[in-house]
């Protein structure tokens, strides 16, 4: 896709389609008023008779027949008090939508003209582009049939009203595009069947990217560098699988030279039955998305690189199945993590603390400025906040703040849970330093609980996407999300 930025005004524009908004009970204004007059009122009276109406979600195309532009699109915007950023990213969606229906092989947003609270020309550009990546995404298909056509639309234009935006929107344009690919890895990776995307599936990726990107570095460490690193919580999690273990490291080096860099840890349990306290039968196909924390780290590096984001950056994935099986670790064992801190494993079912503790006290080498460790970590986390707001815990009020601003700049929301010293006395254990469940009460709380006791002296915050990183039902797939929160937050720093 080619993205370009338009200063020119809709009237004398040319492209195969142009997109304008209208809201609801709202005169019409900007592009849409221009390009009515050049049709001859032709909007207006559709609007009068009741055909357009400028409901959110509404799209009518029309076939103009003369001007420069032989197709308009006019998308309805709903109420105008109050549109914002994701009033305007929706409205993106069901215009991109719309237009790659059509056999348009280009087409100029002018949305991006709208008043929308609280956005630049920076994002209007940028979540066009993210708009675009998403909507025009198609899941790996591993079907015998032939796969759909793809749309025709093949360039993509966003209007500017001042020349002065033009510099901004283009970056924009180039941060979306960074984005969208970063997220489109993710979403590939996740997609995946947990019989393709093993442990070592993701370590080839992996090698894949370093491969694309002379600015990433990767490095594999198997199960037998794992023992030497006496990552015990982290085996004991594999113990019960046939698929080898991946510890996978990725460098991206963007900053300065000996900048401390920021560590992101990606939770990667390509599939989770839970091992012997074993899940029940039903959705239990989802648990191959068990491994998306992993892939939104590969997918924010991606981005990273390809945006040439200024911050050295370090990846850890902690990739493993868990299953259960004649080795497979039982309730009640003992093991000791790399830290040295000893854990009993009431729940084999909570594995995902137990590989990322491992992978985080070995972030510790890198001396990093920030840890953030991103995981589909509680069923708990779903229950409290749904399928909207990533949670957010953190031992550092700053991070927390940062990646809360960050997640609302990109339209990729977290919302914080408080980690107080008293959640930590569920975790007591009679027979190890502490276990690694506590109740049913606060359980998205008390695994953070967990991990914190493995962050000592480090700033750190943990991203649960339990209820973010993927969508159920007839829309089932990875949503690629957080990849724009963490690009946002890794952006800002920079
Ligand atoms: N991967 C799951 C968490 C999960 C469950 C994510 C459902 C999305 C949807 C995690 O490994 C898990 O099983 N957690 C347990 C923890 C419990 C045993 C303390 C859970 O949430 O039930
Ligand atoms: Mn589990
Ligand atoms: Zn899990």
């Amino acid at each position: 896709m080619r993205f370009f930025v338009v200063t020119a005004s809709a009237a004398r524009q040319k492209t195969d389609c142009a997109i304008v908004g209208l809201h609801e009970s709202a005169a019409l204004s900007g592009a849409a008023a221009q390009l009515d007059a050049a049709l001859g009122g032709r909007i207006a009276r559709l609007i009068k008779r009741g055909d357009i109406r400028g409901k959110a979600g509404e799209t009518t195309l029309l076939d103009t027949e003369r001007g420069p532009c032989p197709r308009v699109l006019v998308v309805g915007l709903g109420k105008k008090d109050g549109f914002g950023r994701k009033q305007y990213r929706k409205a993106l969606v069901t215009a991109i939508n719309a237009v790659a229906k059509t056999g348009a092989k280009d087409a100029v947003s002018y949305l991006s003209l709208e008043t929308i609270e609280r956005t630049d020309a920076y994002y209007r550009g940028r979540f066009a582009a993210e708009a675009i990546g998403h909507c025009l995404y198609r899941v790996p298909a591993i079907r015998s049939t032939r796969a759909p056509a793809a749309p025709a639309l093949t360039s993509f234009g966003v209007a500017v009203s001042a020349r002065d935006q033009q510099a901004e929107a283009e970056r924009g344009l180039l941060h979306g595009q960074g984005i969208a690919a970063g997220s489109a890895l993710t979403r590939d990776l996740a997609n995946l069947p947990a019989n393709v995307c093993t442990p070592s599936h993701l370590a080839q990726r992996a090698r894949e990217l370093a491969k694309t990107h002379r600015s990433i570095k990767v490095k594999i460490l198997d199960e037998r560098e794992l023992r030497r690193l006496k990552m015990g919580a982290f085996l004991s999690v594999t113990a019960g699988s046939a698929e080898p273990a991946k510890l996978i490291v990725l460098q991206y080096d963007g900053g300065r030279k000996g900048d401390a860099p920021v560590a992101l840890v990606g939770k990667g349990i390509t599939f989770d039955t839970g091992g012997i306290s074993i899940k029940p039968a039903a959705a239990m196909d989802e648990m191959k998305f068990d491994m998306t924390g992993a892939a939104s780290v590969l997918g924010a590096l991606k981005a990273a690189a390809q945006i040439g984001v200024r911050q050295n950056l370090v990846g850890i994935i902690a990739a493993c199945e868990n299953m259960p099986g004649g080795k497979a670790t039982k309730p009640g064992d003992v093991v000791k993590s790399m830290s040295g801190q000893t854990i009993e494993i009431l729940n084999t079912d909570a594995e995902g603390r137990l590989v990322l503790c491992d992978a985080i006290t070995y972030a510790r080498r890198y001396k990093p400025a920030v840890v953030v460790d991103i995981a589909t970590l509680t069923g708990a986390c779903v229950i409290a906040l749904g399928a909207h707001h990533t949670g957010l815990m953190s031992n550092d009020e700053d991070l927390a703040d940062e990646l809360q601003s960050a997640g609302r700049r990109a339209e990729d929301r977290c919302w914080q849970l408080p980690i107080s010293e008293e959640y930590h006395e569920g975790l007591k254990s009679n027979f190890a330093d502490f276990a690694n469940v506590a109740g049913r009460d606060g359980g998205a709380i008390t695994a953070a609980c967990f991990l914190e006791k493995f962050v000592k002296g480090l700033r750190w915050a943990h991203l649960d996407i339990a209820g973010t990183a993927w969508l159920g039902g007839s829309a089932k797939g990875s949503t690629g999300r957080p990849v724009p929160l963490l690009l946002d937050f890794l952006i800002s720093r920079g």
